[in-house]
């Protein structure tokens, strides 16, 4: 597995107890050097292959495309015909921001991508590169992931809601937050049936799969709820307004989608029900915030 210092690395690491898993960090395997995976995999000769790693850093991957591609398209490829040869399991992961985020209704694993940004069109070519490899390979389309560790907008609320009095957040950008964690559980439920009980996974999705917490709410509509949860748990903040703004206001370098909901019948189907609404998954990461919180303020000084 890559990726493990990340949000879904970091939640999958210890799921998997039970198996023998090589933790390849960057150190290991660099997918930076997609000339260099062949004979660094043939080396590890791994049985199953989960890759969390990516270039995640959406704004910077405008000004760094070429970077963004070898990591999150010419690296999956590589890893990609690597386990088509050999008939090794392969699980990767995508994003709700291949899509171009028009409409409003939730996007199904058949639409058409149309990604609006570097990160975006670089994780389509690492999807395409894989599917065109073909062998037993999933690819998991996650969406707006966070944890209670790690650089992500759970934990940038947090920062801000103790610095500023007002916040101003985008309100027409909307998904479903999904946590490093429940993403976790899914994947450790998907391969816990061993290969064979994979394989009809991945036949059964044709390869692709979204996945996602249930409902919606826009980042404003998250912030609240992340605010509220922290001070319902007793942590001081000093922020006493949050403003719905569009995203007009809030230019970033890279262009997000406006649509991110993901239609999730295919999970539904394979999994026989719902992930937990994003509300619920916020609560358990939140509790986990908090806990971790409360343990620095009581540390001793020094
Ligand atoms: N975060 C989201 O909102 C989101 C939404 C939808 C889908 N996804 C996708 O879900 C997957 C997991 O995302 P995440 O949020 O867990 O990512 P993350 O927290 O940003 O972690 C990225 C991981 O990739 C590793 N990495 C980066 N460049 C590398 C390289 N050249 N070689 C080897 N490893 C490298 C990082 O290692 P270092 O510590 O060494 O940098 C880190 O472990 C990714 O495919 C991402 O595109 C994420």
């Amino acid at each position: 597995m890559t990726g493990i210092s990340g949000q879904v690395g970091g939640a999958l690491l210890p799921l998997l107890r039970a198996h023998d898993v090589i933790a390849a960090d960057r150190a290991t395997l660099d997918l930076g050097k997609p000339e260099r995976i062949g004979d660094v995999l043939d080396r590890l000769a791994p049985e199953f292959i989960i890759n969390p790693a990516a270039y995640t850093a959406v704004d910077k991957a405008e000004d760094e495309r070429d970077v963004a591609m070898r990591v999150n398209a010419e690296a999956p490829g590589a890893i990609a015909r690597w386990v088509q040869a050999r008939g090794v399991p392969f699980i990767h992961f995508s994003t709700d921001y291949v899509f171009d985020g028009s409409g409003a209704a939730p996007w199904c694993e058949t639409d058409a991508a149309r990604p609006l940004s570097v990160y975006g069109s670089s994780k389509l070519a690492g999807e395409n590169a894989i599917r065109a490899a073909g062998g037993n390979s999933l690819i998991i389309r996650a969406s707006w992931v966070y944890a209670a560790r790690g650089v992500n907008f759970l934990r940038t609320i947090l920062r801000l809601a103790q610095e500023r009095k007002e916040l101003r957040i985008v309100d027409d950008q909307i998904g479903a937050p999904t946590s490093a964690s429940a993403v976790a559980e899914a994947v450790a439920t998907l391969i816990s049936g061993g290969q064979q009980r994979f394989a009809m996974s991945v036949a059964k999705t044709n390869g692709i799969l979204h996945l996602a917490a249930s409902g919606e709410t826009s980042w404003y509509g998250f912030a609240n709820a992340i605010i509220e949860g922290l001070k319902a748990r007793g942590v001081p903040l000093a922020v006493e307004r949050v403003v719905a703004i569009p995203s007009e206001a809030y230019p970033t370098r890279a262009m997000r989608p406006r649509n991110s909901r993901l239609d999730l019948m295919r999970m539904r189907g394979l999994f026989g029900g719902s992930l937990p609404g994003w509300r619920d998954m916020l609560d358990l990461e939140l509790d986990k915030l908090a806990a971790e919180l409360s343990a620095t303020r009581s540390l001793p000084p020094g």
